[in-house]
């Protein structure tokens, strides 16, 4: 029975992938796909408030279905390229089994995430490494599990990696260029201009070095050159740009080496809906544009087409999931223009930070009562002793909300998990997956013991 004490619905199987795969919701809602509010409020068949009464709040809720459903709809839209799952937007064990057994690749960033990667066996050939500055343990480890490719992103990494790589083997690399095209939500996310840390830059000619210096180190292989645009774009027009970009500099490789790289690796960023009626990108209409701008580049460049390696993080794992936050305290404050209700949960900015970090808006829902009383606009904060700790602005609420309610807040699956932090000594939230009707942590929650030990004393 649920809280309202209605018959629970059983699991929604088997109709879930293809409601995940409906365009309408893929990019224009920001629940997850499973997600149902009446006759309660459920996600892959689990009614919220049984969550909340087994594992507490705040609670990272993960929704299996919609996760596999959206790895399947870029391996559909681009049969043939290299889907590879970005780890830093959402990584843990269990999710880089889902993304292992959905047959995608894994580009991860640091040691962490590959540790992770090598826990549950994902097959090495699968993974691309990158980093602007990885450390030569970070260099030795990748090399030692055999990733399928390094992502080359400084000049000094080349000989660095060039000495770890053992006799009678070739490391794999593609070399990260700065396309010079700005896309992203905001300035922090926009990695494909000249001036930000990423990437070798074409016009100092950095870009070219690194090209050529690769080449020179036998125990190197070059395979292909990369680019990310930055992150949360919700046009396809950069990406058209960026195609025909790095197409023109394999074509410069091309004419000055005499060898057509056979991969282009466009990165990720497609950008997902976070409010109702917002619209981030399909795979399907990516792909055509992509592929397109491709392969329309090389036919009058005369290159072969290359195989297109892409990363989506944000829009496979972030509307796969959602917060769920105990109402703490209610109050209102009336400044000199208007009049606020802020609704202060047990999570906030250690949690979620991208609402202070990149000043992001999120949709947010009471789960667990029916209110009788009309919506009224309020503002989410978190408990944290920092003004800025504001989880949504000006969400509709019901006037009479209080302490005790739940609220659900959605898309909260990429770039959550992956950087909460313990501020104020708060131990991060538990990840639970749902699926089939059935709830189970897979991550748990961080108690203040787990702080207390890292702590050695005097
Ligand atoms: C190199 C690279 N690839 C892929 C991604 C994933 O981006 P998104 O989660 O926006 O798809 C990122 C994000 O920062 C990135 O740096």
């Amino acid at each position: 029975m649920s809280e309202l004490g209605l018959p629970v619905p059983g699991p929604r199987r088997p109709v879930w992938f293809n409601e995940v795969m409906q365009e309408s919701r893929f990019a224009a809602e920001p629940w997850s796909a499973t997600t149902r509010f009446r006759p309660v409020a459920c996600v892959g068949g689990v009614p919220l408030m049984d969550i909340v009464e087994r594992f507490g709040t705040p609670a990272y809720v993960v929704d299996e279905a919609d996760v596999r459903g959206r790895c399947r709809a870029f391996r559909t839209a681009l049969p043939g390229a290299d889907i590879l799952y970005a780890a830093k937007a959402f990584l843990c064990r269990a999710m880089a089994t889902w993304v292992r057994q959905e047959g995608l690749g894994l580009d991860v960033c640091s040691g962490g995430e590959l540790a992770i990667a090598r826990s549950v066996g994902f097959p090495a050939d699968r993974i691309v490494f990158h980093g602007n500055a990885k450390t030569p343990h970070e260099l030795a480890e990748a090399v030692e599990y055999g990733v399928g490719r390094i992502v080359v992103d400084n000049l000094a990494e080349v000989v660095r990696l060039a000495m770890l790589v053992p006799p009678g083997h070739r490391q794999k690399v593609l070399v990260r260029v700065i396309p010079d095209i700005e896309a992203g939500a905001h300035a922090a996310i926009r990695t494909g201009g000249e001036g930000q840390k990423f990437g070798l830059s074409i016009a100092s000619g950095d870009a070219a070095a690194a090209v050529a210096r690769v080449l020179r180190q036998p125990e190197l292989e070059l395979v292909g050159l990369h680019c990310h645009l930055g992150s949360q774009i919700r046009s396809l027009e950069p990406y058209e740009q960026a195609a025909r970009i790095m197409v023109e500099q394999l074509a410069a490789i091309r004419d000055a080496y005499g060898i057509a790289l056979p991969q282009l690796d466009l990165g990720g960023g497609q950008g997902i809906a976070y409010l109702e009626g917002e619209h981030g990108l399909t795979p399907d209409e990516y792909a055509t544009t992509v592929t397109k701008a491709i392969e329309e580049r090389c036919a009058t460049l005369h290159l072969p087409v290359p195989r297109l390696t892409i990363e989506p993080g944000r829009s496979i794992s972030g509307p796969a999931g959602l917060t769920l936050y105990r109402v703490i305290a209610v109050k209102r404050t009336i400044d000199r223009t208007h009049d606020r209700t802020f609704v202060a949960v047990d999570g906030g900015m250690s949690d979620n930070p991208r609402p202070s970090l990149y000043g992001a808006r999120y949709a947010a829902r009471l789960i667990g009562r029916r209110s009788a009383m009309a919506d009224r606009p309020a503002t989410l904060v978190g408990h944290h002793c920092e003004a800025g700790d504001v989880i949504a602005e000006n969400v509709p609420l019901p006037a009479d909300i209080r302490p005790g309610d739940v609220i659900a807040v959605p898309a909260t699956g990429a770039y959550h998990y992956s950087m909460a932090s313990t501020y104020n000594l708060t131990g991060r939230p538990p990840v639970i997956a749902v699926a089939e009707g059935a709830a189970r942590m897979v991550v748990r929650r961080e108690e203040i013991d787990d702080l207390l030990r890292r702590d050695v004393g005097l």
